[in-house]
Order: C-alpha cells, then structure tokens, then sequence
C-alpha cells in the first residue's frame, strides 16, 4: 500500500457517498433531496425543509407538528447554562461561544454520548434544533449587556429568535412578519450544502463515534473562518473599507486582480460553483425587496453592485470563474436588519444545524462509514542520530 495520492484540500477526493444535497457546479444547480432550492425557497419553510434534509422526505402535516411542537418544548436552557454566559468577555466573538455551549451540551445531556442510540440521536437532534437559536441569542445579549428572554414557545423558531434577540423582558415585541420571513428563506438557503468545510468536519470527528453535540461544535469551528461562513462578515468589512477609501471599487478590483497584500474579493468565488451561486441569485434579489421594504438605504448595497459588475466583467473573474457566493449579498441583510457584523457568522451556524445533523445521522448510520484517517507524503528529514546538547 506504498501509493498514496496527494489531493491537498481534498479538490477531486470523495470521501463518503451522500444523498442529502445534489450539487451541479458548471450548471449552478442546487437540491436538497431532489428538490431545487428555488423551489424549497418559494413554497417551504425551514422547519419543513430541515425534516427533509434529516428523515429525506417532506413531512405530512402530522409529522411536521409533531416536529415543530418538540422543538418548540426544549427552546429552554438548563438554568446552569445560561451561567455559563458570565464566563466569557463582554467583547468576545459570538461564535466559539456559541461552539462552546454546544460542547457544553454533552455535559448537560449526558444520555446522548452513545452515538448508536437511536432515540436518543432523536432527542439530541430535537435538543439542537430548539437551542441554537436560544444560544445564538444569549450570546449576542451577553455581548450588549442586556437581559437574557425566556423563549415564548408559541411563536415559531425564527420568531423566537427575533424576539429572544431584539426584545426586551418587560416589553412586548412585534415581530415584523417581513423579517420573519427574509431570516426564514436565509435560513433554508443555508441549511446543506454537501461537503463543504464544516461538515466535512461534523462528519470527520463523528467518524471517531464522537456525540452530536461535540461533532457540531467542532463544525460550528470550521464554520468560523474567512474562507467559509466567516465570510459574510469579511464582505461587509471589505464594503465598509471600500467605502472609507472613497468607493473606489475599480481600485480595489485593481488590486484583488494584483494579488496585493492577499486582498481577495471576498463573498466571491466556490471550490465548486464554476457559475452563479444559485442562492446567491435568490439572496441579491431578496436584498433588494427587503432593504425596500424596511426603508433602509444602504450605500454599501450600491458598492456592492458595482463590484459585482466590475469583476464579472473582467477577464482575471472571468478565466477564473468567479461568481458571488451565498455570502456577498447576506451580510447587507443581516445589517438591514439590525444584527451586528460579528452576528452575521451565527445567523449562518442557525441555518446549517440541519444539514451538519443530517450528515452526522447519514455517516454514522452508513456501513461504509471508516475512521476518518487522511494519508500523508512525508518529506521530512530521513533517519538520523540524535546530537547532544554539546554538539547543536
Ligand atoms: N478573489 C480573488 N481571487 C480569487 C478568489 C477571490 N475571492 N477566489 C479564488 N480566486 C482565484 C485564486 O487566487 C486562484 O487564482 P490563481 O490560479 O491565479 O492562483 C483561482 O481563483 C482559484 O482559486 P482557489 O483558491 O484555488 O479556489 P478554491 O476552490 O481553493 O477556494 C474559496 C474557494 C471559496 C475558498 C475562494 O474562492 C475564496 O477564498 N473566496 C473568498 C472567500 C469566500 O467568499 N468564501 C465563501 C465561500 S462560499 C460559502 C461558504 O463556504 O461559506
């Protein structure tokens, strides 16, 4: 077994067979379980679409209560974890905070360790849907100093949300139905995207028969970076720097084309999308109709626009491929909104829950499912003898 091939960010490497999400890059084709998004985002909703991408099929109307109703029952966090907020600095990033309480779940939950329980894969499943928002929120009150919302079970999970975000414990909060639903669509638009970085990790730790809780912390880490759900907020800060320097997109595009100080123009490009993002389309039209609606006016909107148009009409985007991504029109939602930069990164973790447990069940249920262990090629030093102190 001498032949190892090297495939360094595994670009042509399968590392498991799926049927979750169906991908056609050239064509910018995207499906979740056969059905295409465009479709899931007109007619569906994320509960609905998150069963789908978990059990495989849509629900009926009995499946999909009973589905939402257990959700709704465990929005709550033990009394010990919301404590746990306390710990961390006021400034801290919301993100490995948000890794951390996951983590921290396997420590309340102690019945979901053994990862071939079924009912309690169920259970851990139900646990996560309903506390990530609760968590998200905590989080971004811990970070504006305002008080923790008990959930309201009778709104649903993006209501809730909202409200354990924008509202306050002694007043009322309408939730506006406009933001509701944006906030919904975003989140089906981010529920599965295969193989992507973080769930490939999901799938690599759970590969070691690690539990749902510590598998989707490790994925939530992977979500972070710049290069992947970290990026939404990259863009917004790469608009806002654009605009301190006097909106000169060309100069920018200049400089991205020149590799100049590792700029990239990011929000842009796909290890698999040789095409437009489809969900890139539905999100800048969505922009468009929400910043409308709210009344919002956003300058970084229009730089973002010509931007777009400035790289797709340029040779080095063109010969390249580079199209917007899921992340170059979101973040000026998130903002419109009313979410802060740092936010934006956890409102992508929200919409992926389904898809990471989707996988995290498929991999572990799936015969073919192996350790993830990668090769390597060593070109370290060959064998040599140890040299005393004396003699380095
Ligand atoms: N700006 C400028 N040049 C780029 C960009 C970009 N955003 N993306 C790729 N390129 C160039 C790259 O320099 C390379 O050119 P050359 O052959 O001259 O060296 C060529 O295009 C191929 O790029 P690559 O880095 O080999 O492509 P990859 O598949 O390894 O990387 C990517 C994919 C998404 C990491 C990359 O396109 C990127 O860094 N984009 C910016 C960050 C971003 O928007 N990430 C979000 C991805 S979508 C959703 C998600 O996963 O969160």
């Amino acid at each position: 077994t001498g032949l190892v091939t090297l495939d360094p960010g595994f670009v042509n490497t399968a590392s498991c067979s799926s049927e979750i999400t169906y991908i056609d890059g050239d064509a910018g084709i995207l499906r979740y379980r056969g059905y295409p998004i465009e479709q899931l985002a007109e007619k569906s909703n994320f509960i609905e679409v998150s069963y789908l991408l978990i059990y495989g099929e849509l629900p009926t109307r009995q499946q999909l209560e009973e589905f939402s109703s257990k959700i709704s029952r465990h929005t709550l966090l033990h009394e010990d974890l919301k404590r746990f907020f306390d710990g961390f600095p006021r400034d801290a990033h919301p993100m490995p905070v948000l890794s951390s309480a996951v983590s921290a779940l396997s420590t309340f939950y102690q019945d979901s360790l053994n990862p071939f329980d079924e009912p309690n894969v169920d259970l851990s499943t139900i646990r996560l849907m309903a506390k990530l928002p609760t968590i998200a929120a905590y989080a971004y009150k811990k970070s504006v100093g305002q008080p923790f919302l008990y959930p309201d079970n009778s709104l649903g999970l993006v209501e809730n949300y909202l409200r354990m975000t924008f509202g306050f414990p002694a007043e009322p909060y309408d939730v506006d139905p406009v933001l509701a639903r944006a906030l919904d669509l975003l989140f089906i638009l981010h529920a599965d995207h295969e193989q992507n970085c973080s769930t490939s990790t999901v799938r690599l730790v759970g590969s070691s028969e690690a539990n749902l809780f510590a598998s989707i912390s490790a994925g939530i880490n992977a979500l972070f970076g710049p290069l992947h759900g970290g990026a939404n907020a990259a863009v917004l800060d790469m608009l806002e720097d654009i605009r301190s320097n006097g909106s000169d997109v060309a100069e920018f595009v200049r400089k991205v084309k020149n590799k100049e100080a590792g700029v990239r123009l990011m929000g842009f490009g796909h290890r698999v999308y040789k095409n437009y993002d489809p969900r890139a389309k539905i999100i800048k039209k969505t922009a468009d109709e929400i910043l409308a609606k709210l009344g919002v006016h956003d300058e970084l909107l229009d730089i973002a626009k010509q931007l777009e148009e400035t790289a797709l009409a340029d040779d080095y985007f063109v010969e390249r491929k580079l199209y917007p991504n899921v992340d170059f029109y979101t973040g000026l939602i998130y903002r419109a909104m009313g979410f802060p930069t740092k936010m934006f990164t956890v409102l992508f973790a929200l919409g992926r829950l389904p898809g990471w447990i989707a996988h995290w069940r498929e991999m572990i249920n799936d015969p073919a499912t192996k350790i993830g262990r990668p090769r390597q090629l060593y070109i370290g030093r060959t064998a040599r003898d140890y040299v005393d102190m004396a003699g380095r």
